[in-house]
């Protein structure tokens, strides 16, 4: 028999726990023609700022070994054209959408939450915090537990209560725990993570960076470790605070790994890029491995990587 798939995303129930990762579907319409956006466990917006942005010049993509760089820079419509255009299409389509929203300042953190407060059918944002502060000499406040938080505060105390906000963590810092227990204290009702790390090639053929920006964010299978690591951490010093675990999913045997770490819900980003129907493919898969292993249902995996307990009574012990 097929397990029970359904996660709960605050007040939201979602028919699964596989979601589109934040950027990488850009505004859903690409995905369709090769999946059902209804289907999908939530589509993630890319990350929303309060004006248009034409993101960085090109190249903006680069391959490497077991990863992609990327530095297009939030590119995007703004808040106006995402509300008008891509928001009511998606829910048009039966798609449940995190809206993900990156800001400069506190004040445009803030700005973009009341806007989200009046839209109907928002089932959560998610702040990428991966943003440069214009207020701390560009520093990103995903890098500052301090800044991260003020971050945080602005959107929750801008936003209608009943939308739970999902604070996304940069992998890059010595202590991400440490962020994310500020996130948490500062309102933050689940945790995203991981974002991009930074990387960088060069050609030696031109003997020139390979990025138009220099260096940019590395995503893919080589991060899938990073990823479950950071999963892990945060969700044994916060077991009961809702993990969207994303960085290297392209099976549904890494989607399985990510919610043994300890993640509720899973991202698939770089996956799509490679083959638009990625959720769809990987959600099968996770499916197909939840029956190998016996699990009734995948709340009962969610976090059973930590310490030895319980897998028998799971009937999750044929494979672990
Ligand atoms: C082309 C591209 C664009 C992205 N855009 C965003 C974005 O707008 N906001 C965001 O929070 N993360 C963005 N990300 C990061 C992904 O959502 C994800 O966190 C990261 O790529 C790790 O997952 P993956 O290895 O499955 O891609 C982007 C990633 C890529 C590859």
């Amino acid at each position: 028999m097929p397990a029970d798939l359904r996660a709960r995303l605050g007040l939201v129930e979602l028919p699964n726990p596989v979601l589109a990762a934040a950027g990488c579907a850009g505004a859903g319409r690409e995905l369709a023609g090769f999946v059902d956006v209804a289907r999908v466990g939530a589509v993630i917006s890319r990350s929303i700022m309060t004006e248009p942005r034409t993101g960085n010049p090109a190249p903006r993509l680069a391959e490497t070994p077991s990863g992609l760089l990327n530095s297009v820079g939030l590119q995007g419509p703004g808040i106006d054209g995402f509300l008008q255009r891509d928001l009511p299409w998606l829910l048009s389509r039966g798609a449940r959408v995190v809206v993900s929203i990156a800001g400069q300042t506190l004040g445009e953190y803030g700005a973009l939450a009341s806007r989200l407060s009046d839209a109907a059918g928002v089932s959560a944002v998610e702040i990428n915090l991966s943003c440069p502060n214009a207020e701390d000499a560009g520093r990103m406040f995903a890098l500052d537990p301090e800044a991260a938080a003020k971050a945080v505060a602005a959107v929750r105390g801008s936003l209608r209560s009943g939308i739970p906000v999902f604070a996304k963590l940069s992998p890059d810092v010595t202590d991400v725990v440490a962020v994310a227990a500020a996130c948490v204290a500062a309102g933050a009702d689940g945790l995203s993570l991981i974002n991009v790390l930074l990387g960088m090639a060069i050609d030696p053929g031109t003997m020139r960076p390979a990025l138009a920006a220099a260096y940019g964010g590395l995503s893919g299978p080589a991060i899938r470790p990073v990823a479950v690591r950071c999963v892990w951490q945060v969700r044994e010093a916060f077991p009961d605070v809702p993990i969207i675990g994303t960085g290297g999913v392209r099976s549904g045997r890494d989607a399985l790994e990510l919610l043994l770490a300890g993640a509720s819900m899973v991202g698939v980003g770089t996956a799509i890029v490679h083959d638009p129907s990625a959720c769809s493919r990987v959600l099968k898969e996770l499916e197909d491995e939840l029956v190998v292993i016996g699990a009734d249902r995948v709340a009962d995996v969610i976090g059973q990587a930590h310490g030895t307990r319980d897998r028998v009574s799971h009937g999750l012990a044929r494979r672990f």
